[in-house]
């Protein structure tokens, strides 16, 4: 079920507009699934943009490998992992909510859940993003941390704080918005929240153009490839 994906950018960057993460990881059927009679297998869902949209801030390279080894891997493990599960064909977000916390899962959560995290990333971002956003969510944030430049500041010092592999996001909790961090593969789906964007900060998602150099990655990450556009339309 691999996707080839420089014909899927190629098409899917015109036809596709950003795909919801409803439909993460739940595409057609594999031909080895239903020929097993097992339900639709997870799917890689194909990014809203071509792999190097997003340069120079984040390479080719970098996509290449992100998404079409470290994304690409998570979607096989966990279909390997549910196979014959009463999760295999479930929502991707109910697997992750489910298997949560479970002492016997926690395989199974942590490639659902870095698979929902990485699909959610991919439309955390777009080519020339960054900027300032406007409109309620500008007013949530101003009223959440005080102003925009502070909500920035404390996003890169909590990206910059994460000890290890994990995310940094912002999320909506009531009426107000909040910066988390998590590990490893842990979400706020996890956790009731709802995230409006994030920005992955394992070293894959930037040792290749950034070396060690994590917080110059976050700056670029809030100051050309953010795309508020998406976080607001995750508002509810
Ligand atoms: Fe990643």
């Amino acid at each position: 079920m691999r996707l080839c994906m420089v014909d899927v950018w190629s098409v899917v960057s015109v036809l596709v507009p950003l795909v919801g993460l409803a439909v993460a990881g739940r595409g057609a059927e594999s031909s080895s699934a239903a020929d097993s009679g097992a339900k639709s297998a997870f799917q890689l869902t194909p990014l809203p943009y071509g792999q190097n949209a997003l340069e120079p801030y984040m390479s080719a390279r970098t996509m290449n490998f992100h998404y079409g080894k470290h994304h690409q891997a998570y979607v096989d493990n966990l279909n390997k992992l549910v196979a014959g599960t009463p999760w295999a064909g479930q929502p991707l977000e109910k697997v992750v909510v489910e298997s949560a916390g479970m002492a016997d899962k926690v395989a199974v959560f942590n490639n659902a859940a870095q698979v929902w995290n990485h699909t959610f990333f991919w439309q955390s971002m777009k080519a020339g993003g960054g900027g300032k956003p406007t409109g309620r969510l500008l007013e949530l944030i101003e009223k959440s941390f005080g102003s925009f430049e502070e909500f920035k500041k404390a996003f890169v010092d909590a990206a910059v704080a994460q000890f290890g592999s994990g995310w940094v996001w912002l999320v909506k909790e009531a009426d107000v918005l909040k910066i988390v961090k998590t590990s490893n593969a842990d979400t706020p789906v996890a956790h009731g929240q709802t995230p409006l964007m994030t920005c992955d900060v394992w070293e894959h998602a930037y040792y290749l153009d950034y070396q060690n150099r994590r917080k110059d990655f976050v700056h670029a990450f809030l100051d050309h490839m953010v795309n508020w556009g998406f976080a607001a339309s995750q508002l509810k």
